[in-house]
């Protein structure tokens, strides 16, 4: 598991934490935070060589190698793909629908789509969101079981016991979060946090 805390990253957090920010604001600094956490996870992604023509001469250079595919878990982590496109316009998109029962905490998924290249791409897996991480279990199980071979799991922020759940069951997943915070309460949301972000980002309660 890896915690990016680019200054930058960490003081738009800090707005999305705070009860008075406003579901625009909310959104906004989740989006911006999503391109930053992106522009640092793929910054050892293969590249490979290329020969081009430029208005004066033709010169080998480089272009990133693999396809990138963003895989949204329903609804918070929708609030993060406009803001990767921003830097990676190529990226197809999935999308997982998965809720989490408010009693019993159990992931149920109702919605599934993506594209064909998964087995080949690398598949960003989005949410703001780490709790118990039965949601992420999920959707890394989807992905799996449709060819992914190269998954990593991007997340706002977590909870130390998701962060475990996911280390356990599959170790070959990378967890990039912005912030490790303390621990679940007792209905399952991470304290400190910042609420429940799907109802943040559309405004829904
Ligand atoms: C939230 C969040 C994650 C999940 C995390 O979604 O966006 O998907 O909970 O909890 P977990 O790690 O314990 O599974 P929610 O189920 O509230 O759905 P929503 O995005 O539609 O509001
Ligand atoms: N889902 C959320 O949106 N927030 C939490 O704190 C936990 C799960």
């Amino acid at each position: 598991m890896k915690v990016l805390t680019h200054p930058l990253i960490t003081h738009k957090l800090t707005k999305m934490r705070k009860i008075e920010t406003s579901t625009k604001d909310f959104a906004q600094n989740l989006d911006e935070i999503a391109g930053l956490m992106a522009y640092e996870i793929t910054k050892d992604f293969p590249l490979t060589p290329v020969t081009i023509q430029t208005p004066l001469i033709e010169m080998k250079t480089f272009e990133v190698a693999k396809d990138i595919v963003l895989v949204p878990i329903l609804r918070a982590g929708l609030g993060m793909v406009q803001g990767i496109r921003n830097l990676i316009p190529n990226a197809k998109v999935g999308h997982i629908g998965v809720y989490r029962d408010e009693e019993t905490l159990e992931p149920h998924e109702y919605f599934a789509k993506f594209p064909n290249n998964l087995p080949e791409a690398e598949v960003l897996i989005l949410d703001p969101m780490l709790a118990t991480g039965g949601s992420a279990a999920a959707a890394i199980d989807m992905v799996k079981q449709r060819g992914a071979t190269s998954i990593k799991l991007v997340c706002l922020v977590g909870a130390p016991e998701g962060v475990k759940h996911i280390e356990t069951l599959y170790p070959d997943v990378e967890i990039y979060l912005a912030a490790l915070d303390e621990k679940l309460n007792e209905n399952g949301y991470i304290v400190p946090g910042l609420g429940d972000a799907g109802d943040r980002i559309f405004g829904t309660k």
